[in-house]
């Protein structure tokens, strides 16, 4: 990776022109002026060129995805989890914007918040305090079943299994059941029919939950956020999809590597987007999700972007995200 500065090495002569010529680009405003609030943005906004919509923030040509048609009826659900042991990398906001979106095409999606940390569940406007039941009692407890444990989502089409806390003794209490990495694929068995698409929000962390994700699923969505340190444990964490691909889940496929909080001014960002691709190829989604204040904002409202500012330039990456997956589906 080069150290810096816009002129020289590989890395910068590589990458599409830039847009903002004028500007050094550390300084510019971000590149969508519906994301930023006027007082933080008072610079003149320029829409990306069209050199850029050519190529795309990946570096590559930006393909043209065709608009998901409706389903005609709902079922055998695929399963994606939703992982990276690195903490606070895009893991959540993806789940629920891409299941949000989703839904907007028609899809019957079922998030699975299976974070002991409950922010799934919380990002949807429920109170981890107040849950009557979670996964973690569907994990443990034979007699209670799927239905009990769903919820409503706000979004049409959406539901969610909520957890919060308890989701943390399972960890330890699965160690001594029999079929311990399979006890996720088994209480979702039930739901395959129901749904077109199960989302499964990892923990950040490669134990024996995300193990029974990996286990239950059949593809992984990797969110990766777009800085230096990106990279660092990928290697693991693709150690580990190798592993139980051999050993517990022979179907399981990388379905996507997804750069998060990228910010197409800085050096840096492009830079971390062009050894990704570097290493991942077209495993790399041509979409990127940008850096933007209104996800953060969306989570303290409970809802998705895409009901939260549903036109901002963040619903629309979550939805081009969608159309992207749906198309890497060769059944859809
Ligand atoms: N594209 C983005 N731009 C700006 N902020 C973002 C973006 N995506 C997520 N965030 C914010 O970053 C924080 C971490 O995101 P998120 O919770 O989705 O990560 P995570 O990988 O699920 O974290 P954890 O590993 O703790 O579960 C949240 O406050 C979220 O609102
Ligand atoms: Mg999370």
């Amino acid at each position: 990776m080069s150290s810096g500065g816009t002129s020289g090495s590989s890395a910068a002569s590589e990458m599409p022109p830039q847009v903002h010529t004028p500007h050094p680009p550390d300084s510019l405003p971000s590149p969508d002026p519906r994301d930023e609030l006027p007082v933080s943005d008072p610079l003149p906004f320029e829409r990306p060129q069209e050199a850029e919509r050519k190529l795309g923030p990946t570096g590559r040509p930006m393909p043209d995805l065709p608009e998901p048609g409706p389903v005609a009826t709902h079922g055998r659900a695929r399963v994606v989890s939703m992982c990276n042991q690195k903490g606070g990398v895009g893991k959540t906001t993806t789940t629920i914007n891409l299941g949000a979106s989703l839904a907007e095409y028609g899809r019957k999606v079922l998030l699975v918040d299976f974070d002991p940390q409950g922010s799934l569940s919380v990002g949807l406007g429920l109170n981890p305090h107040e849950m009557d039941l979670s996964i973690y009692n569907l994990l443990m407890d034979r007699d209670v079943t799927l239905d009990e444990v769903v919820v409503k989502t706000g979004v049409d089409g959406m539901d969610l299994l909520p957890s919060n806390i308890d989701l943390s003794a399972a960890e330890v209490q699965l160690v001594h059941e029999v079929a311990r990495e399979q006890t996720l694929q088994r209480v979702l068995e039930p739901a395959l029919a129901e749904y077109d698409v199960i989302l499964i929000d990892c923990q950040p962390s490669l134990g024996l939950l995300t193990v029974n994700a990996l286990t239950a699923s059949d593809g992984v969505i990797v969110p990766l956020e777009c800085e230096y340190f990106a990279l660092r444990g990928v290697a693991l964490l693709k150690t580990t999809i190798d592993k139980v691909r051999e050993r517990l889940n022979p179907k399981l496929e990388i379905y996507g590597v997804l750069g998060t909080m990228y910010d197409g001014r800085t050096l840096h960002s492009r830079e971390v987007m062009e050894r990704l691709v570097q290493a991942w190829g077209d495993t790399v989604f041509h979409t990127v999700i940008r850096r933007t204040v209104k996800f953060s904002d969306a989570t303290v409202a409970g809802e998705p972007i895409t009901a939260y500012a549903s036109s901002s330039a963040g619903a629309d990456s979550y939805r081009q995200l969608a159309k992207e997956v749906l198309a890497r589906w060769p059944d859809e």
